[in-house]
């Protein structure tokens, strides 16, 4: 099987398929193998949408920045230093067990950013007292293949 981490890509694009359980769990076991900083993992929560009415309601919410993906995790941080960088790692971890598996994603971080706006709504997410949206992933099993440029040598690498 390829690396999981050469094969991502963003996927963007997604069939009405709906994701297994056995993959769900999988990707919920992905997010909660994520490091964390310091290992204080009280500073990050995640909310993971699949129901249709919940879909529906974070799309509205975002002008369609989950591209009807069949499953939206919508991490939440109450930490300002260590939540950006916790959910990116949260979000790359889910991504890498999705393309494992098969399934396609992309990091969400303008719909976050727009959800994040939303008190009420992330209130009735579900998420503790004090925590914001930092960032989502969204999942679905993919209708495009996503990029083929060379990876090979995207940024500039300095080894000394
Ligand atoms: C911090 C971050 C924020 C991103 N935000 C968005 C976003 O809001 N919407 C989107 O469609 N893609 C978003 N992406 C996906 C990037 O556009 C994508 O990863 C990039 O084009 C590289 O392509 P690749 O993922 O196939 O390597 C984001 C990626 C990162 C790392």
């Amino acid at each position: 099987m390829e690396d999981p981490i050469l094969k991502r890509r963003a996927i963007r694009k997604f069939t009405d398929e709906e994701i297994s359980q056995a993959d769900l769990d999988a990707l919920i076991a992905a997010f909660q193998a994520s490091p964390c900083g310091m290992h204080q993992t009280d500073k990050q929560q995640a909310v993971l949408v699949t129901s249709p009415d919940w879909l529906e309601k974070v799309e509205a919410a975002t002008d369609n920045s989950c591209y009807g993906a069949k499953a939206i995790f919508i991490i939440g941080a109450n930490d300002e230093a260590f939540g950006p960088r916790n959910s990116s790692v949260a979000v790359e971890n889910i991504l890498v067990e999705a393309a494992r598996l098969g399934l396609g994603g992309v990091y969400i971080m303008g719909g976050a950013m727009k959800l994040a706006s939303q008190t009420e709504l992330v209130k009735d997410l579900g998420f503790d007292p004090g925590f914001k949206v930092a960032a989502m992933a969204a999942i679905g099993h993919p209708a495009e293949s996503g990029s083929d440029e060379d990876r090979s040598s995207r940024y500039k690498l300095i080894i000394k």
